[in-house]
């Protein structure tokens, strides 16, 4: 055999196993795993270093049009570069259908976005706005057997939100040709009516996000997702999940036996409602929906982390600068949060944060942060066993971690094209050296040497997790 690039002596960690041994890589993919490998033509030692499958983004946004005027401050170029710097190998961010428009031209629409500019593999979910029949029965199942095989449904937003009926309709079509759905659970009226009552009391400040989000709109429309997948019976996954009230949701019908699957992110960790509260408008830099809550709900998270509510953490990267006129600002220093973009960035944060406070800490072990952050990600959504694992025929998608090193986060060594981080100042121990993108080392000690537009298009495959209970019986509303 010969090997393009030879890593050696570096303990080894996947989803199930730890190991010393060094990896041979072929062609982009690894090819062998052993004990002492002859030379290849290329060489990394990697002696007292940890080597893990790169990360895979399972929920990010990059370049997505906005409807309220805001815009996106990454696009597919410095997104992906932002995910690779932080020991992400791949991402699945969101293709959105505008309501009134075509799915499929959204689709294409994302390709030319995406083509020439990501430096690392992508796939892409589908955001279902507006399942008309025609996007129901001709464009999706076109769409799924293309390999975009899953798609986001939101229960909010005015102009994304389904009402229960399309859901039902949507879950339906996931069930016939085998799709997964991922859920937005808050509840649009209750959110919308506190927005209101706050407003005419002159509450507009970004704390009061958090209060028109308390954990009983999430719970309830958590509730409800779980109610109309039970009835279609087809699994869901809860995307973004909180606090302590939704894990409840969740966990009841885990217990019931329903496929109900939840992911988390940074946010629900490392912020609380109290970072929205920070003199002048300042607090809108951690607006995201739902909001972040307090220590005790941190807490349920990590214990989720670790007693298998979660499959999956993902950044949930929304890029908007705070100084911008079509950022975080958008409203203007004294305007309303109501107004404010959803969502912080974290591409490149979410895997330092989690190795740091997660397993430096002793909160989730070595293997229990892989799953959690590339094996499952890579499963849910079709890409296994290409990616998301260390074996022999998977691409060589690979993170050297420097276990040793200090880090303080600050924005100004991040690589997105965002203005702030809402991790500034938070100390790490442990942080990604090299990352490695089919057998190509892409980042190396600081330095970015991924071209343009290297990164492919991943065509995802049907997920096992997306398997209905009763196998076999006709959707019970065809
Ligand atoms: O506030 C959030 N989470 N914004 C990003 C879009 C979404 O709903 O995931
Ligand atoms: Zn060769
Ligand atoms: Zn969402
Ligand atoms: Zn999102």
């Amino acid at each position: 055999t010969e090997f393009d690039l030879v890593i050696r002596n570096g303990k080894i960690a996947t989803a199930a196993d730890v190991m010393n041994c060094d990896i041979g890589i072929h062609q982009g993919q690894i090819v062998a795993l052993a004990a002492e490998l002859p030379k290849g033509t290329q060489e990394i030692d990697a002696t007292d270093k940890l080597v893990l499958p790169g990360g895979v983004d399972a929920h990010c946004h990059m370049d997505q049009p906005m409807n309220d005027g805001s815009v996106m401050a990454d696009d597919f170029y410095t997104g992906t570069l932002s995910a690779l710097c932080g020991g992400t190998t791949t991402v699945i961010p969101f293709a959105c259908q505008m309501k009134g428009h075509s799915l499929a031209k959204a689709v294409e629409d994302y390709h030319q976005r995406a083509t020439d500019k990501a430096v690392i593999d992508y796939a892409f979910h589908l955001i279902v706005t507006d399942p008309t029949p025609h996007v129901l029965d001709e464009e999706l199942p076109k769409l799924i057997a293309k390999g975009y095989t899953s798609f986001k449904v939101y229960m909010t937003y005015d102009d994304l939100k389904l009402s229960d009926r399309a859901l039902l309709d949507v879950l339906a079509v996931a069930r016939q040709e085998g799709a997964f759905v991922m859920v937005h659970a808050e509840n649009s009226d209750c959110i919308a009516w506190m927005v209101q009552r706050l407003a005419q009391l002159g509450k507009i400040s970004p704390r009061y996000h958090a209060t028109a989000r308390p954990q009983v709109v999430e719970r309830e429309a958590t509730h409800r997702a779980i109610a109309l997948a039970e009835l279609v019976d087809v699994p869901i996954l809860i995307v973004h999940v909180s606090g302590a009230e939704a894990v409840e949701q969740i966990q009841w019908a885990q217990n019931r036996g329903l496929r109900i699957y939840a992911e988390t992110c940074p946010q629900y960790l490392f912020l609380t409602e109290a970072d929205l509260d920070q003199p002048g408008f300042e607090g809108a830099k951690c607006i995201c929906s739902p909001p972040p809550r307090d220590k005790a709900n941190q807490q349920v998270i990590w214990d989720g982390l670790c007693n298998g509510v979660f499959q999956v953490i993902s950044s949930d990267h929304a890029p908007f600068r705070y100084a911008h006129p079509q950022g975080k600002q958008i409203c203007g220093t004294h305007g309303s949060f109501q107004y404010v973009p959803n969502g912080i960035p974290g591409i490149e944060t979410r895997l330092p944060l989690l190795f740091s406070e997660g397993v430096n800490q002793g909160r989730i072990d070595l293997n229990t942060f892989v799953a959690l952050t590339a094996t499952n990600p890579a499963k849910l959504y079709g890409l296994y066993p290409q990616k998301g694992t260390i074996a022999i025929g998977s691409d060589a998608d690979l993170v050297i971690w420097d276990t040793q090193r200090q880090v303080t986060i600050a924005n100004e060594m991040l690589h997105h094209n965002v203005d702030y981080t809402p991790y500034e100042g938070i100390a790490l121990q442990g942080y990604p050296e090299i990352t490695i993108s089919r057998g190509e080392i892409v980042y190396q000690h600081g330095e970015v040497i991924a071209q343009k537009g290297r990164g492919k298009f991943l065509s995802c495959g049907l997920s096992s997790f997306a398997r209905p209970r009763q196998r076999g019986k006709a959707v019970p509303c065809p």
